[in-house]
């Protein structure tokens, strides 16, 4: 077998949480223990309810943050974030999406320049030849020409979104991590995106771990499935095991408790946008 994109060995993350109105400290153990590998190509879909170390176990894998222990390879390689030594190409191969990507877009700046920065910081092109990439990489979002010199509070959320992928793709990434992407948006544009994504993904031959706690989503997306409830993983295997048979009590709750009529609907959307395209 190849080896795997990314591989997470025993990962831990504590969190001190010292000096309140009493002093003293407390420790939060958001991720307890965690392992997994993801394959290139493929999606693993991360899934809990909140608070469970989900978006913890982002930051350690897109190197934001250091694991109190464990391990985190990547293409093979060990990383070590708490030196210095990672190397810029190491950083580009893992980028992240977040739910709300207004937050990181700086107002002021135009669209076009916000593609174009990850290549102003990370490669040596000039000026011409990273406009041209980023035009490219916004139809390849399906946004266009016109949206190049604007500003991002004139685009829909799930515009922004478009934008947000597109930057993270801009420096060629192997792993997107993508933190509950489409949880904000509608539905109908829920879908949009998950096909954008699906579409980006046969193309660059891109890796997803894909944060979400909504199993209709899931249930789409994933080629794995990796359940977390208090920081551990109490369910990890391929999709349609997980779905026909949830073991721990925890993942039986969860799927329960998702109405069947959101898979149906968000398939029928896809199916009905996927013959508008062919026809
Ligand atoms: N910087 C931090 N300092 C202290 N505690 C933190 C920090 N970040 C997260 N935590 C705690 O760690 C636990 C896991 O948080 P995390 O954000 O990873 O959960 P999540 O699964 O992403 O939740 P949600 O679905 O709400 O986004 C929580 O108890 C949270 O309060
Ligand atoms: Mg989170």
């Amino acid at each position: 077998m190849s080896v795997p994109v990314l591989e997470a060995r025993n990962l831990v993350r504590d969190y001190h949480i010292g000096g309140g109105l009493f002093g003293g400290s407390r420790v939060v153990h958001a991720v307890k223990g965690v392992s997994f590998s993801v394959g290139k190509g493929k999606t693993l879909a991360v899934v809990g309810e909140s608070g469970c170390g989900k978006s913890t176990l982002a930051r350690i894998v897109t190197m934001i943050d250091a694991p109190t222990a464990g391990e985190l390879l990547i293409d093979g390689e060990k990383v070590d974030i708490a030196r210095h030594g990672l190397t810029k190409a190491l950083r580009r191969k893992v980028q992240i999406v977040f739910q709300n990507p207004y937050g990181s877009l700086n107002p002021r700046q135009k669209i076009g320049d916000v593609l174009a920065e990850p290549l102003l910081l990370n490669t040596g092109m000039k000026a011409p030849e990273r406009r041209g990439r980023a035009m490219e990489m916004l139809k390849k979002v399906g946004l266009g020409a016109e949206h190049f010199n604007r500003y991002p509070h004139m685009f829909s959320g799930g515009q922004r979104q478009r934008i947000a992928i597109a930057r993270a793709l801009m420096v060629n990434p192997s792993l997107l991590v993508l933190d509950e992407p489409v949880s904000a948006l509608d539905l109908s544009v829920q879908a949009q995106i998950l096909n954008l994504l699906a579409d980006l993904q046969d193309e660059f031959g891109l890796t997803y771990i894909f944060i979400s706690h909504d199993l209709s989503v899931v249930r789409y997306i994933a080629d794995d499935v990796m359940v977390m409830y208090f920081g551990e993983v109490v369910e990890y295997g391929p999709r349609e095991e997980v779905f026909a048979n949830p073991r721990h009590s925890y993942t039986r709750t969860l799927f329960a408790a998702t109405p069947k009529s959101d898979v149906e609907s968000i398939r029928a959307r896809l199916a009905k946008k996927a013959a508008l395209v062919g026809a």
